[in-house]
Parts: structure tokens; C-alpha cells; sequence
């Protein structure tokens, strides 16, 4: 199938060791100006090279792939996440779709617990007020967050990323682990974590802070909406790093300004990177810029990780993660 030099497209800059790498395998074409690639270009990517390495910047709709005889074969993602590729056109067109999932789980758990933390201690608040020269020195009441320790986290979504959370939540700052997820944690890790599973409504009910770790799909859009945020305790934190369409943020915004919960933790958008009108505005919300996963190790290792995809299918290998079996 690939007598020729294979052409591989990155519509985005990589790590420079890994675009190294790459090179090797065949025709590196690298979208040298790292901003995202219009329809047109991902679509002549598609005609033109035998491999496309998208990321999540990429939206790849059934319409790009509709009439398209692709000379592609295989999208290799550069990320776990893959929602932005609609995976039954891009198989209808012969392509295959892997992702990068493990190698990301730790640096967005951290950075999970790093919004838990942010949004609990008020530190966005206390960072801007040093920054702008408007703090008036230490007092008894200045700033007073809520302490994380101890307290209920509940997790959506206990898959990876979910798991390795409740981890550091657990053994780390002894938090009481309360999950949702379409299935169960396996007796022992349940037993190791003292994770109990509920139903949604429940667990809204009892958490004090809620993180997201679902994929974004058809099932799980908005599933964080109005009715969510009334269950929601007014002294809780909404944590997002998963994906911003979970949340229906017009809610979100609005449950933040009634004091139905008491602060969020975002780093991620429905509309990236557009926010949603009304959400920059709001002290209590920890605003970071889609960065779960922006570790140098974990960078290198989603590049790696793509890369292996890549050699697989150059070598008639069966994929390694692929994302829908063909
Ligand atoms: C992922 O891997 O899904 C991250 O969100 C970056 O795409």
C-alpha cells in the first residue's frame, strides 16, 4: 500500500524531537503557522497525504468528508479526546481514527486538582489583587476560601483521568470519593479508594466539588445544565477539564451569579477559545486556557504516542488505539 514515500500532514507545530521523528517515517508536511487549518486545507490534506495528524483545534464534521475519495487513511489524533472528528463520516470515507489515551491521565488530573484548589482557595482572586497592586496587607477575614481536605469530591466519568483524580484526592488530601460513570469500578480499586458509585441526581446532591471526566458525546451534552446546577449544593465547585460542551455555560454563568454554586474551575470551552458571554466577568471563576495535558513529558509522549500510531499503520501493523475498530 505505501510504495512510495508516505506523506504524513501535522496540522500543527509538534514537539521538535517528535516532528524529528516524524520525518523520518516519509513527506513531512507541517502547518508551519500552528494556527488551526481551515475546512478547505484539512480537506486538500485529506485528498493529498496518506496520514493527517489532527488535534483537538481541527473540527473534522461529516460534511468535510462528504464526496471525498480521500487518499488518507488514517487520522492519527494528537490527543485523547476525539469529539471534534466525527468518527462514523471519516470511516464511511475508509479512514481510520486512533487517539493517544494514558499517556495524558496524570498531567490532567493534576491540573484537575490544581482547579479544585484554585477555585476553593480563591487564589485567581488573591493573584489578580498582588498583580494590580490592590492588596492592603494580611487580615483575619481577607479572602477566606473553603478547605479542600476532607471534603466530598464528585467524580463523572471514571475512566482514566476520573480514576487517577480520585487517587490523588483520596491519598493525597483525604477527600470522600463519590463517582457516576456508565461502570463500576472494579471491587478492589473501589475498596482502595473508598469510592461509593451514585446515581447523578445523588451524587449533585452530596458532593462538594463536582469534576467532569466524561467524553463529550451526544449523551453527555449539557449534562451539566440548569437542573444540574439546582441539585448542586451553594457551597460547591463545578471542575472542567474534560470538555466545554458538557456544561451548558449560559446555566453555568447564571448558577454562578444566583449563588447557586459557589465557584468553577474551567479549563475548557464550548466554544474555544470564545468564551461564553458573562463568564470573564466573574470572580469566582478560575479561567485557564485548555492546558490539561501541556506538560513537556506529556507532550512528548502524546507525540510518540501518535507517531506509533502512525508507524503501525506504515507497517501494516494493527493500530494501536485505534478508536473504532473498522
Ligand atoms: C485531549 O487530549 O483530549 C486534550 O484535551 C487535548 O486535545
Amino acid at each position: 500500500m505505501f510504495e512510495q514515500r508516505a506523506k504524513i500532514v501535522l496540522t500543527r507545530r509538534w514537539p521538535q524531537q517528535i516532528e524529528r521523528r516524524m520525518a523520518q517515517l516519509g513527506e513531512l508536511v507541517v502547518n508551519t503557522t500552528d494556527t488551526p487549518m481551515r475546512p478547505e486545507a484539512l480537506r486538500a490534506a485529506l485528498l493529498e497525504a496518506d496520514v493527517v495528524c489532527p488535534t483537538v483545534t481541527d473540527f473534522m464534521p461529516r460534511e468535510l468528508f462528504s464526496d471525498l475519495q480521500p487518499r488518507a487513511k488514517l487520522l492519527a489524533n494528537f490527543g485523547v479526546g476525539f469529539n471534534h472528528i466525527d468518527i462514523k463520516a471519516a470511516a464511511a470515507a475508509g479512514i481510520q481514527v486512533t487517539n493517544t489515551p494514558g499517556v495524558l491521565t496524570d498531567a490532567t488530573a493534576e491540573l484537575a486538582l490544581t482547579l479544585m484548589m484554585m477555585s476553593a482557595r480563591r487564589t485567581g482572586m488573591g493573584e489578580r489583587q498582588v498583580r494590580r497592586d490592590q492588596w492592603l496587607g494580611w487580615s483575619p477575614t481577607h479572602l477566606l476560601g473553603t478547605q479542600v481536605s476532607g471534603k466530598k469530591l464528585g467524580i463523572i466519568g471514571m475512566g482514566r483521568i476520573g480514576t487517577a483524580l480520585a487517587h490523588k484526592a483520596r491519598h493525597g488530601l483525604g477527600m470522600q470519593i463519590i463517582y457516576n460513570s456508565p461502570s463500576s469500578l472494579d471491587e478492589d480499586a473501589a475498596r482502595r479508594l473508598s469510592a461509593q458509585a451514585l446515581p447523578l441526581s445523588s451524587l449533585l446532591e452530596q458532593a462538594d466539588f463536582v469534576s467532569l471526566h466524561c467524553p463529550a458525546k451526544a449523551e453527555t451534552r449539557h449534562l451539566i445544565d440548569h437542573k444540574a446546577f439546582e441539585k448542586m449544593r451553594p457551597h460547591a465547585h463545578l471542575i472542567n477539564t474534560a470538555r466545554g460542551d458538557i456544561v451548558d455555560e449560559v446555566a453555568l454563568v447564571q448558577a454562578l451569579k444566583q449563588g447557586q454554586i459557589a465557584g468553577a474551575g474551567l479549563d475548557v470551552y464550548a466554544a474555544e477559545p470564545q468564551l461564553t458571554a458573562g463568564l470573564m466577568e466573574l470572580e469566582q471563576v478560575v479561567l485557564l486556557p485548555h492546558m490539561g495535558s501541556a506538560t513537556v513529558e506529556t507532550r512528548h509522549a502524546m507525540g510518540l504516542r501518535a507517531m506509533e500510531n502512525v508507524q503501525a499503520l506504515l507497517a501494516q501493523r494493527p493500530l494501536l488505539d485505534p478508536v473504532v475498530k473498522l
